[in-house]
């Protein structure tokens, strides 16, 4: 049985999207990688409250239409309330797009943070790729779990205190041999997109690396910071028999889920608004075209 829980992520999708792109990085990949000179219509798999028509919809041409589909009903009902007051043409609909077939009807179909929780992303591609039409574009926003888990400096820390990547990359890899899940499938996706029968494939990769200065004015911290928490960085690990049990039952040996154990709580200890650190949460976008 599918554990689905994003309904009540509401918060922690809010508090954490400003992470990962400043809002210039966007305006250059439509403008100019991408230029989008039409209205076009996109479809967003998986759209949350709607965080990517929030953030395209403003540098498309204008008559450019917005349809988010996604199963939290919470998230549906905020993202119409979103949108309402705003000039642009949207739509929302709730759905289990791994149950539904669209039409070929949409100019791009995109999607952010979502097929990492698809145990068949390959089957979530084909979908993507049958509704938009001839010449029409694939975008992906996806993560790649281990490069940013290489992306932290905690001032004062040798990162692999706080960060044990020879773990962390056995632990993803086990994950996906187990459910088909993915964190690290922004990486593969040119590839996976190739195999598609996708054309002009390219990947860019996220540009923000958040900095949390300890010089800079409380409220600028604080906002981040809690961003950060959010986030899960410096998050106090669970109990540790459960802690444990839990890696262990993710392929970890006894050793090693102690010292991941050892590893979160020193971050949970050690991070706190006053320390200095930096985070890129390195995001793969991948594009493509889809020729009929
Ligand atoms: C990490 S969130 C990303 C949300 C949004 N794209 C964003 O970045 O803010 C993953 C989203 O996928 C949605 N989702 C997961 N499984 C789904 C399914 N089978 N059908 C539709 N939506 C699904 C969740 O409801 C959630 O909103």
């Amino acid at each position: 049985m599918e554990d689905y829980y994003w309904d009540d992520k509401l918060d922690y999708l809010k508090n954490t999207r400003d992470l990962y792109y400043n809002d210039d990085y966007l305006g250059f990949l439509v403008n100019s990688v991408w230029k989008i000179s039409k209205p076009v219509h996109i479809v967003d798999y998986g759209c949350g409250y709607g965080y990517l028509g929030l953030k395209l919809l403003p540098l498309l041409p204008k008559g450019s239409r917005y349809t988010g589909i996604d199963k939290g009903q919470k998230l549906i009902n905020d993202a119409k309330k979103l949108f309402e007051t705003l000039p642009y043409e949207a739509e929302f609909i709730v759905a289990d797009v791994t149950e539904i077939e669209l039409e070929s009807k949409y100019d791009i179909a995109v999607c952010h943070a979502f097929l990492l929780h698809m145990t068949d992303p390959i089957k979530m591609l084909q979908k993507m790729i049958h509704s938009v039409i001839n010449e029409g574009n694939i975008i992906c926003f996806e993560p790649h779990w281990i490069s940013n888990m290489s992306s932290y400096h905690l001032s004062e820390y040798d990162q692999s205190e706080i960060m044990q990547l020879g773990f962390l990359q056995k632990l993803f890899e086990e994950d996906v041999k187990r459910n088909g899940k993915d964190g690290n499938i922004g990486i593969k996706l040119p590839t996976y997109l190739s195999k598609l029968g996708v054309k002009n494939i390219d990947c860019r990769v996220s540009d923000k690396v958040n900095f949390l200065d300890s010089n800079a004015n409380q409220t600028d911290k604080q906002r981040l910071y809690d961003s950060l928490k959010e986030e899960g960085l410096g998050i106090a690990p669970a109990e540790r028999e459960e802690f444990i049990e839990r890696l262990i039952n993710r392929g970890a040996t006894c050793n090693e889920a102690y010292e991941q154990y050892k590893a979160e709580l020193r971050f949970s200890e050690v991070f706190n608004i006053n320390s200095s650190l930096n985070y890129a949460p390195s995001m793969k976008v991948t594009f493509g075209v889809v020729n009929k």
